[in-house]
């Protein structure tokens, strides 16, 4: 059964159209509906039909802002599942990050099946497994952020991005990262005093680690756009604390498949992808070990 940890967030919603037993999630990550025609959208929803699934998970990068709130309307009207997402870097161009998250707060509150979870907190997968999540942001930690000559889109296209020499672009970075920072800050130490384990769905990776990109880890001009940290430094510490509690990470933003064991008790797997090609990364079936968690998931390349 998939359901809200009601008790403990107010923002949770009910939903009760979901299975009674089982919980099988699909995951999916950096979908770019924008680059998808109808024909590409119709095979990526049936392949997630026919997996027969009690919830879905999208790691952002779903589309960007003009469309965003249609693309949820669609993906909620053509997936038979309640579909918990968070925002990717991608969901805000051509808009504002103000902008989008005032409009996908209003959109949820509308649907009984789509959660975003920076803002539903925690949802209860089995009594002993939650679902939590934030898209986060890169925040130029890692690698040498004055030395990169990286210019992501997002500086340019973002509103709040746009027009901004390195260093003021570097603190609006950082006070993004740092609200996702906090999010976790907040809900973890309950959560891994309830529940044995988590799996947390986020954008960017949180982990220089995880920053696959054409089978290797991201070089030192691309890790400050592709790694937030300061989320890392909030997972490491809690599970370092909870040793007997096990941690999933699914992210993405890097588009490369690879897996990162972070701590005994902390894996991180990031999903690959390609623009036009949306997939399914693997299925997770929550009642297996934490080994067996996810089928179908790519391993390190
Ligand atoms: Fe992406
Ligand atoms: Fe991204």
């Amino acid at each position: 059964m998939v359901r809200p940890h009601a008790t403990m967030f107010a923002h949770t919603k009910a939903t009760s159209d979901m299975s009674e037993t089982t919980t099988r999630l699909a995951w999916l990550t950096d979908i770019h509906l924008e680059f998808c025609g109808p024909l590409v959208l119709d095979q990526l929803f049936e392949s997630i039909v026919r997996q027969e699934v009690d919830g879905i998970l999208i790691g952002g990068d779903i589309t960007t802002a003009k469309d965003l709130t249609q693309s949820l309307r669609l993906l909620d009207a053509r997936l038979n599942a309640p579909i918990y997402f968070v925002l990717g870097n991608h969901d805000y161009y051509d808009g504002s990050v103000r902008g989008v998250r005032r409009k996908v707060t209003a959109l949820c509150a509308e649907s009984a099946r789509l959660h975003w979870l920076a803002k539903s907190g925690v949802i209860e997968l089995s009594p002993t497994t939650c679902l939590l999540g934030h898209g986060g942001w890169a925040d130029g930690r890692c690698g040498d952020y004055a030395a990169s000559t990286v210019m992501l889109n997002d500086y340019l296209v973002i509103q709040e991005l746009s027009g901004l020499g390195q260093e003021l672009r570097l603190e609006i970075m950082q006070s993004f990262a740092r609200a996702a920072a906090e999010h976790f800050e907040t809900i973890l130490p309950d959560v891994l005093e309830r529940y044995s384990r988590a799996l947390v769905l986020m954008h960017v990776p949180p982990f220089e680690e995880a920053t696959w990109h054409e089978g290797r880890i991201s070089d030192t001009d691309w890790l400050p756009h592709f790694c937030c940290k300061c989320v890392g430094d909030v997972l490491r510490e809690q599970m370092q604390q909870h040793p007997d509690r096990e941690m999933l990470v699914l992210c993405g933003h890097t588009h490369g498949a690879g897996t990162a064991q972070i701590l005994p008790n902390l894996r991180v797997i990031t999903g690959g992808a390609i623009y036009g090609h949306p997939k399914i990364q693997g299925v997770i079936d929550v009642d297996a070990s934490m080994d067996e968690w996810i089928d179908g998931a790519t391993s390190r390349e």
